[in-house]
């Protein structure tokens, strides 16, 4: 065999890399934030993205009964803040507070947004089945928003404040290297 067996649970670890997101949301005048690594777009018409949120994590809650959340989009500068958002049960903390973020309003959702992250996504949730251990959220865009400055058509990586993080697991985080354009 050319390749080396990994365990299917570490398989994950090949595409786990897409940009860590934070996932904020409200219900009521509860609100909470918590890290995803496992998050993809879904749909063009109408757009459309996933979320995989196990269901002991407090978020999961507080998206099933509002009906939706934000994704945003964290830059490297925010690590403390994705490693402290990943580990901590919100259920007794004011993650906001703690990690120093200010709540922004949105247009379309209660949710709070981060205002110190790259952009922001505002989510109604569509459907959420479940897949083995988690919910898949899905969520149908409603509004999105990236500060001017850090994407034009793309989000302009080479620039260090457009520095997405993104999850090898455990502690392990890469940034994104050079930009390749296909001619
Ligand atoms: C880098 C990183 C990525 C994570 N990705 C996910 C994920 O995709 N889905 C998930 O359910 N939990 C994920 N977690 C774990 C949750 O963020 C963690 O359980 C968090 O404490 C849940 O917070 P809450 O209980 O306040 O909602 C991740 C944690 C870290 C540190």
């Amino acid at each position: 065999m050319i390749f080396d067996e990994l365990a299917p649970s570490r398989a994950n670890r090949l595409i786990n890399h897409g940009p860590v997101v934070l996932i904020s949301c409200r219900d009521g005048d509860r609100t909470n934030i918590m890290t995803a690594a496992w998050a993809m777009p879904a749909s063009h018409t109408p757009p459309m993205l996933a979320v995989a949120i196990g269901p002991s994590r407090f978020t999961h809650d507080l998206i099933i009964n509002s009906n939706e959340f934000v994704v945003n989009v964290p830059g490297a500068d925010l690590l403390d803040a994705v490693w402290y958002c990943g580990t901590k049960h919100g259920h007794e903390l004011d993650k906001f507070a703690e990690c120093n973020l200010s709540a922004q309003n949105g247009k379309e959702v209660a949710a709070p947004l981060i205002g110190e992250a790259i952009g922001a996504i505002e989510c109604r949730l569509s459907s959420h089945p479940t897949a083995g251990d988690h919910t898949i959220m899905v969520g149908e865009v409603v509004a999105a928003w990236a500060k001017a400055e850090l994407f034009e058509t793309r989000l302009l990586v080479e620039k260090s404040a457009a520095q997405t993080l993104h999850h090898l697991g455990g502690p392990h985080f890469c940034r994104p290297g050079a930009v390749l354009a296909k001619k």
